[in-house]
């Protein structure tokens, strides 16, 4: 059997959404400190809708595959479908990650975390003005 799936490697070789919304109003930066990959998701969230999603991965094959099926599982989809968003759905939609890549889908939870986290935190900053 093949190391990676061959959505793994699809998701690898054309990732959906790479990139950088100028005007999202929700960002999150992660980094795992043992491979020193770092992910940074983009989120643009309008009337609770995730409209726009979009990231940039500087690590590992795994890594940018998880990231890009992670934004095509929340895009469009309500922020609370959003928060639910688990390493394993992600490792699941891409049929599977081998046991010492699976840290790498969860970055791409916590990348979506961390955004949806900043956009909350903002929403609060903006309430308090
Ligand atoms: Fe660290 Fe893949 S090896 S994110």
């Amino acid at each position: 059997m093949a190391l990676y799936s061959e959505k793994v490697m699809d998701h690898f070789r054309n990732p959906r959404n790479v990139g950088v919304i100028e005007d999202a109003n929700g960002i999150g930066e992660v980094g795992n400190a043992k491979c020193g990959d770092i992910m940074k998701m983009y989120l643009k969230i309008e009337d609770d809708i995730i409209k726009d999603v979009k990231f940039e991965t500087f690590g590992c094959g795994s890594a940018i595959a998880s990231s890009s099926m992670a934004t095509e599982l929340i895009k469009g989809k309500p922020v609370a479908d959003a928060m639910k968003l688990t390493n394993k759905a992600v490792t699941e939609a891409l049929d599977g990650l081998p046991a010492y890549k699976l840290h790498c889908s969860v970055l791409a939870e916590e990348a979506i975390q961390s955004a949806l986290n900043d956009y909350y935190s903002r929403k609060e900053a903006e309430g308090q003005k």
